[in-house]
């Protein structure tokens, strides 16, 4: 994975152009950092280093130059160490020109050995470079999207790029199955990979779909489809607008506290975000299908497991929710005309997403897609998409999106209730209600939580293979919670049914063990959780518990709401107890090490 950002303009740009760009983008790697452009005399100078952005930003100069066109990438190491000659932009033999290049080339090492049995000298150990080489006879002509064109019809993978040649100020863009948009500015274009990094720079950007290379001059742009060889005279519009200051820490010292204190707000603009009629066709679709999966992975697959109460409940359909990197394995047989793919994903960019649903689809599926970043793969492939509008999540912890994405979630699964005769109109209202009065009271209380799970964090200093356990709608909150512990703080942590801990796991519990409880919300469930309690006491272990109505030493008590709310009051204090324990322990919050936001390959 890696991002992709660049400009062709009329007027010259500054290089903090291209740095606040790339700023954005870290969530897509963080291993390596460069930049391309043309000099006043058309020569191309390329400049780049292994490391983070903002650690290696004076290093290339990146704010120094400035420009007419330039492209940039940051790079998350996937093949090739993060070293100085693997970061982007690649370079072909003569070093005639500079790509920067997002995904990965399948059965690049036969390519690759083509190439050097043709006299191609290899720079780097990355997969990507094998394009610069290929591209090195077109470099100097006149018809270069041709030859790109050709490009994106032979080589196998999943992959975007951008390459910039000497003497020729035009960016050619290609997209093999990753993201790029072309942002339109008042002067000039802008590329990128995404849309929300674009805020600022322009107000509209059009999305390339799969399979499309673009020519783009100081004037115009012009796209083309791979497979036929045609011109796109029609691309997917959107609007570029979001709030300033979105991509800063305003005062914080990580993203994901800053992205954990935004919670309240990202849950009203969820709220503001979705649209009646295609919650009521996304309804439509759910009630009258002969099955339904939802399909995500991680935090997204969470929130999935927490829908399924919601179905079950509001909308007495049962759904399967199944981790996309197993569904192709898994339901595909099931899969057909009448099954219905509820396909959740923050980025909508995550690689299992995008196979599931494409194999789905072939077999007469319909997508309702579930995201934060509208202009996606995901949005591209739904027949009907939610956005979650949580807003730009730059901390690779996802923490605002899992909550917004559990509130469309319950969203939807009220309007399908609707559908379904389940429930009725006022029960929707009743819902709406209570998501804004738990934005309000969460907004009030946050910094007490977070003094909370501070002082706890303080307190203990035991903090390795951590249990965390509980019962119906919260039970998928304990395994995001261990999976925010091992992301944030970088330590071991299992999310398990309070049940099930009597079924062996309880065998590890001894002194000091830290154990985190959160009480369920079931009536049903509360004798079994006493009794836990008890035999973990008697244990002598390290016991915190996450509830909304008791208070104690090792109790973080949070906000009280209705059940269908309380997965998002109840992760809140656990992922403040995760990054807590992360800043305890030294950890690189943010940036954890070997992880990219999304795993797009
Ligand atoms: C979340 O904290 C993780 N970084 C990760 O599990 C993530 O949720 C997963 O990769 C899915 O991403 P998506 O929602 O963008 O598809």
């Amino acid at each position: 994975m890696g991002g992709i950002f660049g400009f062709v303009s009329k007027d010259k740009l500054p290089g903090k152009v291209l740095f606040e760009g790339l700023r954005r983008l870290i969530y897509r790697g963080y291993d390596g950092a460069g930049y391309a452009y043309l000099d006043d005399k058309g020569k191309l100078i390329v400049r780049k280093k292994a490391g983070h952005i903002e650690r290696i930003w004076r290093d290339i100069g990146i704010t120094e130059i400035s420009s007419k066109v330039a492209v940039a990438h940051t790079r998350y190491a996937s093949r090739g160490w993060p070293k100085d000659n693997n970061t982007h932009p690649l370079q072909d033999c003569k070093e005639s020109l500079a790509i920067v290049v997002d995904g990965i080339i399948k059965d690049y090492e036969v390519i690759r050995d083509d190439l050097i049995r043709e006299g191609h000298k290899f720079a780097s150990t990355t997969d990507a470079e094998v394009l610069a080489h290929l591209l090195e006879p077109v470099s100097g002509k006149e018809k270069k999207i041709e030859n790109i064109i050709g490009i994106g019809r032979t080589v196998d993978g999943v992959y975007a790029f951008a390459v910039l040649f000497q003497g020729d100020n035009r960016l050619y863009v290609l997209t093999h199955g990753q993201p790029l948009v072309i942002g339109i500015g008042q002067r000039g274009f802008f590329i990128s990979s995404d849309i929300p990094s674009l805020h600022g720079f322009a107000a509209e950007a059009a999305v390339l779909g799969d399979n499309m290379a673009g020519v783009i001059s100081q004037d115009e742009f012009k796209v083309y489809d791979i497979l036929t060889g045609g011109e796109v005279k029609q691309l997917i519009r959107k609007r570029v607008k979001y709030p300033a200051g979105l991509w800063d820490k305003a005062g914080y010292p990580h993203y994901m506290l800053k992205e954990i204190y935004e919670i309240p707000h990202a849950l009203r603009q969820t709220i503001n975000g979705l649209m009646d009629k295609y919650l009521r066709l996304a309804a439509m679709i759910i009630q009258g299908a002969k099955n339904a999966y939802v399909i995500a992975n991680g935090t997204s697959l969470h929130a999935g497991l927490v829908s399924l109460y919601y179905f079950a409940d509001l909308a007495k359909i049962d759904l399967e929710v199944v981790s996309a990197a197993e569904f192709p394995y898994y339901g595909l047989e099931h899969v057909g005309t009448g099954t219905v793919i509820i396909a959740v994903s923050q980025s909508g960019e995550t690689s299992d997403v995008i196979r599931s649903i494409k194999l789905a689809k072939q077999r007469g599926a319909v997508v309702v897609g579930v995201t934060n970043m509208v202009g996606s793969r995901l949005t591209l492939e739904s027949n009907v998409y939610l956005p979650i509008s949580a807003g730009p999540e730059i901390a690779v912890p996802a923490t605002k999106t899992f909550t917004s994405t559990i509130a469309t979630l319950l969203i939807l699964a009220a309007y399908t209730g609707v559908h379904t005769g389940q429930i009725g109109q006022g029960d929707v209202r009743m819902i709406y209600g209570e998501m804004e009065e738990l934005s309000r009271r969460l907004q009030h209380e946050l910094s007490r939580i977070d003094r909370d799970a501070a002082r706890i964090v303080d307190a203990h200093n035991n903090w390795d293979n951590i249990y965390v356990s509980s019962s119906g709608i919260n039970y998928p909150v304990a395994l995001e919670a261990a999976l925010k512990l091992k992301e944030a703080a970088i330590l071991h942590s299992e999310g398990i049914q309070l049940g099930e801990l009597r079924h062996g796991p309880m065998v590890l519990v001894r002194p000091g063990f830290p154990v985190i409880l959160i009480k369920p919300y079931e009536e049903q469930a509360l004798e079994l959780y006493d009794k836990v309690v008890r035999e973990i006491k008697s244990k002598n272990a390290n016991l915190l518990i996450v509830s909304m109505d008791d208070e104690g030493e090792n109790i973080v008590r949070t906000v009280p709401t209705i059940k269908y709310l309380a997965p998002i009051a109840n992760i809140i204090p656990l992922q403040l107890l995760a990054y807590r324990i992360g800043v305890k322990l030294g950890r690189p919050i943010d940036t954890p090490p070997g992880l990219a936001k999304a795993v797009t390959t």
